[in-house]
């Protein structure tokens, strides 16, 4: 039983999830899997890992705010503090910024400012870049534009394919995001660290 308890939000195939949920010394409980989709594969994910899964489509609310109120009502009856986003293909709201501003954070496939929004890492092979990489950021109002936490380069080869990309991306990204959850929960269970600091974590070849 530890300090924090935190739910990952996500839409997708859940590897994210998944390099979360491996990372077995982790500072915090995730306790909670939000799902806005029905058919996601992370679902299973969550099933396989024993953790609690809701799943809520936006699409049966006549407004986003009565979908993030629900939302809202589920992580307070299980004492939720923290919100880490893999995947979750939506913008987040008011009411959810309103009660977890500066504790809901976001794993994006790209180096922020560059190549926010979807596709990025499609974006960047298209763009022919020399170096892409992966950024875990604060969430505001914005699409990918919240404060960067922390950011890992992936260098591209001259013989990558958009595939071969992708996976080194993918990989950066498990190893990234829960060392930054590592850190940041660490620290701030012990000390009140400043809401947003930035650290470059090393590079992915
Ligand atoms: C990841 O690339 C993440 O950065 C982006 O969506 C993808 C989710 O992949 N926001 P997964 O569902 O964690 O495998």
């Amino acid at each position: 039983m530890k300090n924090v308890r935190a739910a990952v939000f996500a839409s997708g195939t859940g590897s994210n999830f998944q390099a979360i949920m491996d990372a077995t010394d982790l500072p915090v409980d995730v306790v909670l899997l939000v799902c806005d989709r029905s058919d996601a594969v992370v679902i299973d994910k969550a099933k396989q890992y024993g953790i609690e899964t809701y799943v809520l489509e936006p699409k049966r609310f006549s407004a986003k705010e009565a979908y993030e109120q629900m939302v809202l009502e589920k992580l307070r009856e299980l004492g939720i503090t923290w919100l880490f986003l893999a995947g979750y293909m939506r913008i987040v709201g008011t009411v959810l910024l309103t009660s977890y501003r500066d504790r809901i954070i976001n794993i994006h496939p790209s180096l922020l400012p560059d190549f926010p929004g979807k596709d990025a890492i499609g974006q960047a092979y298209r763009a022919a870049v020399g170096t892409t990489g992966v950024t875990v950021h604060y969430v505001d109002e914005g699409i990918d534009t919240g404060p960067i936490i922390a950011q890992q380069e992936v260098v591209v080869k001259p013989d990558d394919t958009l595939e071969t990309l992708t996976n080194r991306v993918h990989q950066a990204e498990h190893h990234l995001y829960p060392a930054v959850i590592r850190q940041l929960l660490g620290e701030k269970t012990q000390t009140s660290l400043p809401a947003k600091n930035t650290t470059k974590v090393g590079n992915v070849q």
